[in-house]
């Protein structure tokens, strides 16, 4: 069981501004603990299951954060951005205080399942090629998928800052148009390069799935959840367990 710890200190992990800030939300009767009114920022409070209710708003306490997002079109995986707003924007502001990070990069017109975190070996660990998780991309082209383009896909394709191929590891043909691939590496623009390597295109670009965990069905377009051990147990599965 995890020590006690104060209020104040609680607030702070979270991302509730400075411990000074969250002292004062405390003073100011903006924080229940589990429900009841907290009155001592000093107090110390057992964090197993903890339920915060800051502003009127319920935050569960989470000493490291696993967020899964379902990222919409027309947003960039970055703070500093370029073209287009920052999907950090579309996240509750304790989330962008407490160092969230986007674990991996999704293009800004591609769209589905994003991983969010704060724990830099999760990062490490679902972004690293050795650890063989597959990310799978439903790819929507303009011209017809062939089967000799999937055999190129799955046999491997050398893009131009490379010479080492990268390769699908497994391929699903949904329709005439679309492509389920799964990919473990993450380098720039692959699936897009991929693709345009075996003389077809992307249109459209959806990631549907990371190790053995699917994007929900119901969380919608520029919704997030939080992620819990039996979620990161699926996407911690390799493609080859
Ligand atoms: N590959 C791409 O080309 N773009 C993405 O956003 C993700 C993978």
């Amino acid at each position: 069981m995890a020590k006690p710890i104060s209020l104040e200190k609680i607030l702070f992990s979270q991302g509730f501004g400075t411990r000074r800030y969250c002292s004062d939300l405390v003073y100011a009767d903006l924080v229940k603990v589990n429900g009841v009114l907290a009155e001592d920022p000093e107090e110390r409070i057992a964090t197993e299951g903890l339920v915060l209710t800051v502003e009127d708003r319920d935050w569960e306490y989470h000493e490291k954060a696993y967020i899964a997002f379902n990222k919409p079109e027309n947003y960039e995986c970055s703070h500093k951005t370029t073209h287009h707003p920052s999907v950090y924007s579309l996240l509750p502001s304790p989330f962008v205080e407490r160092g969230l990070q986007c674990v991996g990069r999704l293009d800004f017109d591609t769209t589905g399942l994003l991983l969010i975190s704060d724990d830099g070996q999760f990062i490490h660990k679902m972004t690293t090629p050795k650890k063989n998780i597959g990310k799978v991309y439903e790819i929507t082209t303009p011209e017809p998928i062939t089967q000799s383009q999937i055999d190129h896909l799955l046999n491997g394709v050398v893009l131009d800052d490379d010479p080492k191929p990268c390769f699908a590891v497994a391929c699903n043909q949904l329709t005439e148009y679309t492509l389920a691939m799964t990919i473990v590496e993450g380098r720039y623009h692959q699936v897009k390069r991929m693709m345009a390597a075996v003389g077809n295109h992307v249109a459209k670009l959806h990631r549907t799935e990371i190790g053995a965990y699917l994007m929900p069905t119901d969380l919608a377009e520029g919704e997030w959840r939080w992620l819990y051990p039996q979620d990161l147990q699926m996407l911690s599965k390799s493609v080859a367990a």
